[in-house]
């Protein structure tokens, strides 16, 4: 059986005593299980509180959603690695979609963080995907092929590429109640890992999918192989909707 991570993306939602309550909760609810990784990208405000509740549950990971790449100076209103990592935060997500389409984040913004993360000693997961017009136009893989191609440039160090995780989050299924296929998940989880491959990345790049998952469509996506995990948004707001999710699968 892969190692399964199951990832929550807070978004704006909780912040530190509402975390604390959901944590608490989900202590109460879950056990860990083999083999299954839980993480959770709260919002930075809340950082600390969900590292420090959940500190003794080794298959727990915190993350941050969004940081700067560089570690500081004056970047006012910005997120440093190392202040996340002082805190707990072990993980980020970078080039998540509403970084990108709402935000004005680049791809080689997105790239740059992926690289200060790694000199940071924080694991990060890179989203990509593309929007409805570019599925119906034919240009998903050309569009992450280029939220990629940075990426493949300024990360050159064997190590410091079996590191990264990228999470394909088709904009159309974010949030939308509208999720990929597994076939459609896996088809692009594939292209992701050959164009990987082909740039020298070294093993098998871990690869989740995100969505619109929730607990009616969790298990027939995590029987596709192509995907190692899940990275969720709305259902992962209760502690009762996110552990009935983490449950599943595997
Ligand atoms: P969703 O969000 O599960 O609410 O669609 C996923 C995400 O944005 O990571």
């Amino acid at each position: 059986m892969r190692p399964l991570i199951y990832a929550a993306n807070w978004k704006l939602h909780h912040g530190p005593s509402a975390a604390r309550e959901f944590a608490a909760r989900f202590l109460e609810l879950t056990k860990p299980i083999q083999d299954r990784e839980l993480w959770f990208f709260p919002p930075a405000i809340s950082i600390a509180s969900v590292a420090d509740a959940f500190r003794r549950r080794s298959d727990i990971r915190v993350g941050a959603q969004n940081v700067h790449w560089e570690l500081k100076g004056a970047f006012t209103g910005e997120l440093s690695l190392t202040h996340a990592a002082e805190v707990g935060a072990t993980l980020t997500l970078v080039g998540h979609s509403e970084r990108r389409h709402v935000f004005g984040e680049t791809d080689e913004q997105s790239a740059r963080k992926v690289k200060a993360a790694l000199g940071a000693g924080v694991t990060p997961l890179l989203c990509v995907g593309e929007t409805l017009a570019e599925r119906e136009a034919g240009r998903t893989e050309e569009v992450v092929r280029r939220q990629l191609d940075p990426v493949a440039a300024l990360v050159t160090d064997a190590a410091g590429r079996g590191k990264v995780l990228v999470a394909y989050e088709p904009v159309w299924a974010i949030g939308t109640g509208r999720n990929a296929t597994p076939c459609d998940a896996a088809d692009v989880h594939r292209f992701i890992r050959a164009y990987l491959a082909e740039r020298g990345w070294p093993g098998r790049v871990r690869v989740l999918y995100g969505g619109s998952v929730n607990a009616g469509n969790t298990l027939a996506l995590l029987a596709e192989p192509e995907l190692d995990g899940v990275l969720v948004g709305g259902a992962s707001l209760t502690a009762e909707g996110w552990a009935e999710i983490v449950g599943l699968g595997g």
